[in-house]
Order: structure tokens, then C-alpha cells, then sequence
């Protein structure tokens, strides 16, 4: 099994302590993620318990490296957890001849999920590359979060499967899914959407390998990559490319 960037965090953050550098103090977000909904551990007692430690507030020593000027290939290398869906995603958008920029929605239509949240992820995912896409290929990747739950038959798109299992076959969608739902199918991009949820079930190919590298050009010419790096562009989402580089920044 490959392991993911916070269980090889999570390892050292043992190793970490040990060595007396930083305290890590956890996001709530993180705190609720482990089912832990107490009161965050006060910062200023565990300095006192451990003499010499500082909170952390630079690079965390847990993760590799980033460059000062972080590109999208970057966060792949560095940061974000096993790729393999969205490269075989992408992998089969451009077998079946989508336009460059459907194969990039392709790639990135999950990137939420690998770079830091599951719920939601469609709408954090648009969120996070809307100053660097192309309008049609945001809205895309947010219309996947809410159309991978409805059939199409006019596309031979059915309710995916594994659903039944993961969500239990009385599971509905939420209404604000519902709602979007309606507003999305009567939207002139559907179509565009529709092909991610498309490209998205048929992804799962335990035997198929993809290299990032297959797509390095067409993020070159399709993502508007800023030169002072993601994060460090003074854009809407600026910060939340910083969160992903620094995930456990104490403030
Ligand atoms: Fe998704
Ligand atoms: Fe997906």
C-alpha cells in the first residue's frame, strides 16, 4: 500500500519530538478528521514541558522540500498524495480526444482530494485553480462534485456502483447538491462536466501506469502558472496554495 503524505507525516512527527525542534500543533480540521472534537492542546504548556521547542511556524522538516517559486508539477512531486486517478483520468481524456483543456479539468478534477480535503472537493478543487484555468474548465470541475451522482443515459452514464457500497443504496444527495444539480443541467457547459464524471468512473485500472510527464505541456500551455509561484502570487486563492506547503503552520 503507498503511503500517504499524512501517515509519512504522522511517522515523523514522533521522530520530530524526539529531537526537540518543533511542537506540532494540529488543525482543528485535522483534529476533527482523527475524531478528536476536544479542546485543542494548550501551546503554551507544552513548551513549558518541553524547554527549547518552538512552535512551528516555517518549513515543516517532515515534508520535503518545496522550490520558492512552486509550480503545479510541484505540489504533484511534493506535496500532493498518490495521483494515479487523475492521471489515468487524464490518461483517458486524451485517448478519447478531448481538447487540452478537458484533459487538464481531467487531471485536476480531484485535486482537492489529493492536495488536502475529500468533502466538498469539487467546489474546493474549482476554487483552489480558478485564477489559472479557463472559466469553462472551472466550472467543470465543480460540476463534477454534483453530476457524478446523477445518470445520463443520453452518455451511457449510470450512478457509479461503488456508490451502493460506500454510500448505502438509500443515500441521497444533499439538497444544495440537488439544487446545483438542476442549475447545472440546464447550464451551456454541462456537457463539459458531464465528460469529467465520464472520464472519472472508467479511471480505476489497477494495471495502468501514467507519468505525470505525459502532461507537462499541456499544463504549460493551459495553466496560467504565476512566476512568483503558487502561493506567493497575491491571487484569491494564494492561500490556500500556502496551507498545502505549510499544512501545520501553527498560525
Ligand atoms: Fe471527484
Ligand atoms: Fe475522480
Amino acid at each position: 500500500m503507498t503511503v500517504t503524505l499524512s501517515q509519512r507525516a504522522d511517522a515523523m512527527e514522533e521522530k520530530m519530538a524526539r529531537e526537540l525542534d518543533h511542537i506540532v500543533i494540529k488543525s482543528r480540521l485535522h483534529m476533527y478528521a482523527d475524531g478528536n472534537m476536544g479542546p485543542s492542546p494548550a501551546a503554551g504548556a507544552l513548551l513549558k514541558q518541553r524547554p527549547g521547542a518552538q512552535l512551528m511556524m516555517g518549513d515543516d522538516p517532515r515534508l520535503p522540500a518545496m522550490p520558492e517559486a512552486p509550480t503545479l508539477v510541484d505540489f504533484f512531486k511534493y506535496r500532493f498524495g498518490p495521483s494515479m486517478h487523475l492521471l489515468q483520468s487524464a490518461h483517458h481524456a486524451k485517448k478519447a480526444g478531448l481538447s487540452e483543456k478537458m484533459v487538464l479539468a481531467c487531471l485536476l478534477h480531484d485535486i482537492a482530494v489529493v492536495g488536502f480535503i475529500r468533502g466538498d472537493h469539487g467546489y474546493w478543487g474549482a476554487q483552489l485553480v480558478e485564477p489559472y484555468l479557463d472559466e469553462e474548465s472551472v466550472w467543470a470541475i465543480r460540476a463534477h462534485q454534483v453530476l457524478r451522482f446523477y445518470p445520463d443515459p443520453s452518455v451511457g452514464y449510470e450512478y457509479p456502483q461503488n456508490y451502493l457500497d460506500w454510500f448505502g443504496a438509500d443515500y441521497r444527495p444533499d439538497p444544495y447538491i440537488e439544487e446545483d444539480y438542476k442549475r447545472m443541467r440546464n447550464h451551456k457547459w454541462y456537457m463539459s462536466g458531464r465528460l469529467i464524471t465520464m472520464n472519472d468512473i472508467y479511471s480505476f485500472d489497477p494495471n495502468l501506469h501514467v507519468e505525470l510527464d505525459e502532461f507537462v505541456d499541456i499544463i504549460g500551455r493551459n495553466f496560467k502558472q504565476p512566476s512568483q509561484g503558487l502561493g506567493y502570487d497575491n491571487s484569491p486563492v494564494a492561500h490556500m496554495w500556502r496551507a498545502i506547503i505549510r499544512p501545520a503552520k501553527y498560525l
